[in-house]
């Protein structure tokens, strides 16, 4: 094996060794079976190249402290898969096997979690496909699901450092009673270009929308968005936000400290009242945000002085703390895998 940089790893593509697959046919799921393949063969008339048929995941497994391999609410990842097969009509993966394949991939590339210190975990990639052939616009009869694995970094370059965002107005990434809430390819597909671009003009993410009225924060490229307002956690509620299980998480740690929690829509202007904002997702972690440059207006809302926020901190270090078994888990949020 190379020697892996454990330290610096970017949230990217990064080869290991197996990965599990597990095919549904006519309704019915088969044996799981372990590939040491990055490629899949699969046929050219698929539901998932042709019309969308694809739901994914993205989950973390830390190694703690105390050297064991803990998974982080995965309960919730099978949950929102499920919802997402749903979505799109493709067969749904029960929980069981569900986490059979996640432990069982975890547990055959255990050498690729990152050690405990290094900031790094091991991310899951959970994939549905509509692998069975289709001309006319229907669902597929077939379905593989498959989990491959990758040691990663934080998702914005900058770690804890807080980021520039960029509200956009030409470019929606879902429409209003469309697929937002689900996690599905397409989603994604349509956030491609805004992002580019995003990124070209020096920021980190863009800030979409909702997008019948474009008047309320949707969510912060792929994750969710919260601010700080005295003494609230505000984060927006839309038909059209994937419903974060970071997000979820932190409104309980947030009202566990005091706070209060507020889902609701969010106005743009709202913005300029916010003390702190940040960006949370599994592989965001939790992005501090520093600026958010609204392109068509251009006005600027700028937080704190270049550093995180107190509650943003606070938050992001009691999070990290149960991730890595640091401090004790009291909502059984974790899962040991390896021990
Ligand atoms: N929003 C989008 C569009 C995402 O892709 C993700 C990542 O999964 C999130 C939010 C954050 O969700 P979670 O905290 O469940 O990873
Ligand atoms: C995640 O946070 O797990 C994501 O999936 C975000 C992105 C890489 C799509």
């Amino acid at each position: 094996m190379q020697d892996i940089e454990w330290g610096s790893l970017p949230f990217g593509y990064f080869k290991t060794e197996y990965n599990v697959r597990c095919y549904n046919r006519f309704g019915e799921w088969g044996e799981v079976e372990v590939s040491s393949s990055e490629y899949i063969n699969i046929h050219m008339a698929a539901t998932c190249l042709h019309y969308g048929q694809e739901a994914f995941e993205g989950m973390k497994v830390f190694r703690g402290v105390d050297g064991k391999a803990r998974v982080f609410r995965w309960e919730e990842n099978a949950k929102r898969m499920q919802r997402s097969a749903e979505g799109i009509l493709m067969a749904e993966v029960p929980s069981e096997l569900f986490y059979e394949m996640i432990e069982k991939v975890v547990k055959m590339n255990e050498k690729f979690i990152p050690p405990y210190g290094t900031g790094s975990a091991l991310y899951l990639r959970p994939l549905l496909l509509g692998t069975g052939p289709q001309v006319g616009v229907k669902p597929a009869e077939e379905y593989m699901f498959m989990v491959f694995v990758g040691p990663v970094g934080p998702y914005f370059k900058e770690g804890f450092q807080p980021v520039r965002m960029q509200i956009v107005r030409d470019y929606d990434r879902c429409a209003p009673l469309g697929t937002g809430h689900i996690k599905v390819g397409g989603n994604y597909a349509a956030s491609l270009k805004p992002a580019a671009r995003a990124k070209e003009e020096g920021f980190a993410s863009v800030i979409f929308l909702e997008a019948k009225e474009k008047k309320y924060i949707d969510e912060a490229g792929p994750a969710n968005f919260f601010g700080i307002k005295g003494n609230k956690y505000i984060t927006p509620d839309s038909h059209s936000i994937l419903p974060s299980i970071t997000n979820m998480s932190l409104r309980t740690l947030a009202e566990d400290m005091g706070l209060e929690v507020e889902k609701r829509h969010v106005l743009v202007e709202e913005l300029g009242e916010f003390e702190e904002a940040g960006a949370c997702g599994t592989a965001a972690i939790i992005s501090p945000i520093r600026e958010i440059f609204d392109r068509e207006t251009g006005e600027t809302f700028t937080y704190g002085d270049g550093e995180a926020g107190p509650v943003t901190t606070k938050l992001y270090n009691k999070l990290r703390a149960i991730q890595y078994g640091e401090e004790p888990d009291p909502y059984g949020w974790t899962k040991i895998i390896i021990e």
